[in-house]
């Protein structure tokens, strides 16, 4: 009996280790695989978190970099342009010991005394606030961003030519400079052309908006050397007489002026052979624009020490360039006495 009973315990015994065992493995392997899969669910997760979290950061160091590499290439395009163009002549009292693009550099023209307004990019007195809009403006249409009409001493009629990329590539640049905090000088001028509003009907007359064409017939060098010329130089600004209303004479474009500016004479750089520069060659003309040296020995002076300042920074190639167009260019005989 007792062996039966034993047996029966046995035999439930092992019945119920048997059980706990299966359930005991069921438990386990439930709450081993739940967390299991917690755990891996939220490894998953961080790493796609991780993942995503770094794919971004590669993208934005990429992007930054790419950028600010981008943004470099266009601070350096544009400290070219900046120099070529002499912008820093007449926005900076050099004189007077000024900060660049600072202001306050005075410029005596027939219709009175102007001063270069502070551009550099100090928000309260300088172009600081600008938009790139608002900087393409004044240089394409010679409207600031009130919407008020520049005066033509700040070439603009030349500076129309330029495309938006060297517009927006000479922001760049001014934009990398130093803010100065330096209030402009108000201009000085004689009845009446102070008037703002006169501004628009001498546009009306003289001002023509936009971008220099391309000549499809020409070489590039050739296109270069007008661009270069026309828009960014402004070489007429001062070798091209002005009518009594101050703009250019274009009958007459860079055959000189006994009247340039602060009353210098300018001379005839057509290639006419008596009264302009006709019997240089192009090597001489480089050779002016690069060191400042004339054919005879002499060196050029007056407002054309400033030109031959920026023009030492080009490539030889833009020199070239400026030299074969000016070569081009119909020639017109007028004599320029000098004062
Ligand atoms: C021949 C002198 C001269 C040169 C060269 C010149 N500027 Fe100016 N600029 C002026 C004058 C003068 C004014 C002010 C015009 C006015 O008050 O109507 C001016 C105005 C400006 C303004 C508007 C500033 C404001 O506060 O509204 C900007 C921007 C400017 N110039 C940028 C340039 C850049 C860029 C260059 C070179 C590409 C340049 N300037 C070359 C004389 C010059
Ligand atoms: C700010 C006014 C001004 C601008 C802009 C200017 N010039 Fe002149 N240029 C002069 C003056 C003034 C002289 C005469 C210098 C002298 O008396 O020695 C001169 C002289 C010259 C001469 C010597 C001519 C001769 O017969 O002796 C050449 C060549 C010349 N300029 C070319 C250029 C070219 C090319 C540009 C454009 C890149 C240019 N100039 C822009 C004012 C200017």
């Amino acid at each position: 009996m007792a062996h039966v009973i034993n047996s029966t315990a046995d035999r439930s015994y092992k019945k119920f280790k048997l059980t706990y065992k299966a359930l005991h493995r069921r438990l386990n392997f439930f709450q081993h695989s739940a967390i299991k899969k917690r755990l891996r669910d939220t490894l998953c997760r961080s790493v796609y978190l991780l993942k995503s979290l770094l794919l971004a950061l590669l993208f934005l160091t990429y992007h930054s970099d790419y950028a600010s590499s981008g943004q470099k290439e266009n601070i350096s395009r544009g400290q070219y342009l900046f120099n070529a163009a002499g912008c820093a002549g007449c926005h900076t009292d050099v004189k007077n010991k000024g900060r660049l693009l600072a202001g306050g550099r005075a410029l005596d023209t027939p219709f009175g005394r102007y001063f270069g307004p502070n551009i550099t990019p100090d928000k309260t007195y300088g172009i600081g606030r600008w938009g790139k809009k608002d900087f393409i403006r004044a240089l394409r249409k010679g409207v600031s961003p009130e919407g008020s009409h520049y005066f033509p001493v700040f070439p603009y009629t030349s500076f129309t030519k330029m495309t938006d990329r060297d517009i927006l590539d000479l922001r760049a640049y001014i934009f990398s400079l130093e803010p100065i905090a330096k209030p402009n000088i108000p201009h000085q001028i004689n009845f009446p052309f102070m008037f703002r509003k006169l501004i628009h009907i001498w546009k009306f007359l003289f001002f023509d908006e936009g971008t220099l064409k391309l000549k499809s017939g020409e070489t590039d060098d050739w296109n270069r050397g007008a661009y270069l010329t026309e828009a960014l130089l402004h070489c007429g600004e001062c070798h091209t007489p002005r009518n009594f209303l101050g703009a250019a004479n274009r009958s007459k474009t860079m055959a000189g002026t006994s009247e340039g500016p602060n009353g210098d004479s300018v001379p005839n750089i057509t290639p006419d052979l008596k009264t302009g520069i006709g019997n240089w060659s192009q090597k001489e003309v480089v050779d002016v624009l690069k060191i400042g040296i004339l054919p005879d020995g002499d060196f050029v002076g007056g407002a054309m020490t400033e030109v031959t300042d920026n023009t030492a920074n080009l490539t030889d190639s833009d020199l070239h360039a400026i030299a074969k167009y000016l070569s081009s260019l119909p020639a017109i005989k007028n004599k320029v006495t000098v004062k």
